[in-house]
């Protein structure tokens, strides 16, 4: 690597969102493992934003924002320089793996140094997880200029994880294989969640393991996306929505996690027009029929406890650069 390259000054910071399943039909595991999904993911309006300058090494550092960093959500002091106990900082970090799966595509000889804003829930069920790395990869594609192509970013992103292309995608889009091949969904509503995070995480395997174990596998029909659900979200109409959500894995995350079934009754009491568990969970999702309605809701949640829900809107965009050299873009 080139002297002027570990010196370049140069910053570039990146934006992911969370993502949530509408729809997540799961199939029996296939040869390889994974189980085939025909899910409906919907990108929220909760963000991670990756910050990359060229450096020797590859290095991580991750710093905890919003509800994350909030002392009176967790009941645990607050230090920002602390990074999340779950987040690996090495070179297993996806970040770091998105990056070297970056320089290894256009076979350079390239590292940076990272920095993760971290809002989405860690091991929530929302995919922080591939946020960060889908908005490491283009944030370092921008700072090195590589100019990678959508159909190969999606295509290395595929290869970092299920929930990865979705992340660059954003907006509301059908999801299969193994949630990797990504096409867009017509959308034209503007709906509000409320997010119920939560303190303990849960692992994803650990709950496609305990869906395996309550399942008979041998009967399962292959999953496929719901035409109702299509429908209102082609018409953006919440009218018959509460009814057409669902997820597969709920079942086996509430074996896990007995308590979220009070996180669900509290969310019925709270107005939530639908309760719905995030992806293999343990985040909880509650449908609102407009802001007015999450704030209330919102509101209801923390007085029952839940400091950790926070109101947003979806569908949002993907990933996208909101600064370049530390400037804001434009
Ligand atoms: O693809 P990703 O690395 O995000 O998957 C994490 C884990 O979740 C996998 O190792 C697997 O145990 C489980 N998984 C699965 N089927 C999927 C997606 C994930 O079994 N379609």
């Amino acid at each position: 690597m080139s002297e002027a390259m570990t010196h370049d000054p140069r910053r570039v910071t990146v934006r992911a969102p969370a993502k949530i399943n509408l729809h997540l039909g799961v199939g029996a595991p296939r040869p390889d493992g994974y189980h085939p999904l025909a899910t409906v993911y919907q990108a929220v309006g909760l963000y991670d934003d990756v910050t990359v300058s060229t450096w020797h090494e590859w290095t991580v550092q991750v710093r905890l924002e919003g509800l994350l960093a909030d002392p009176a959500a967790s009941g645990r002091p607050h230090d920002p320089e602390r990074s999340h106990g779950v987040v690996p900082l090495g070179e297993d970090n996806i970040a770091v793996r998105a990056g070297r799966a970056l320089v290894e595509h256009h076979g350079l000889d390239l590292a940076a140094a990272i920095t993760i804003h971290k809002s989405i829930p860690v091991s929530g069920g929302m995919a922080g997880g591939s946020a960060d790395a889908a908005a490491a990869l283009v944030a370092l594609d921008r700072l090195w200029e590589l100019e990678t192509s959508d159909e190969d970013l999606l295509a290395i992103a595929a290869t970092l994880g299920s929930d990865v292309p979705f992340a660059l995608l954003g907006g509301t889009a059908a999801g299969t294989g193994r949630g990797e091949l990504v096409e867009p969904l017509p959308d034209t509503g503007s709906w509000w969640w409320v997010v119920v995070g939560n303190d303990t995480g849960l692992s994803t395997p650990a709950v496609y393991g305990a869906f395996d174990e309550l399942t008979d596998l041998d009967d399962r029909d292959e999953p496929f996306l719901p035409p109702d659900l299509l429908l209102s979200l082609a018409e953006g109409s919440l009218v018959a929505l509460p009814g057409q959500v669902g997820n597969d894995l709920q079942e086996a995350a509430l074996s896990l996690r007995p308590d979220l079934v009070q996180t669900f009754d509290d969310g019925y009491e709270a107005g939530a027009l639908e309760c719905l568990l995030s992806g293999s969970g343990p985040t909880v999702l509650l449908l609102c029929s407009d802001a007015d309605h999450a704030r209330e809701v919102t509101a209801a949640m923390h007085a029952a406890g839940h400091a950790r829900a926070v109101a947003v809107p979806a569908p949002v965009s993907g990933v996208h650069v909101v600064s370049y050299d530390g400037g804001p873009v434009g």
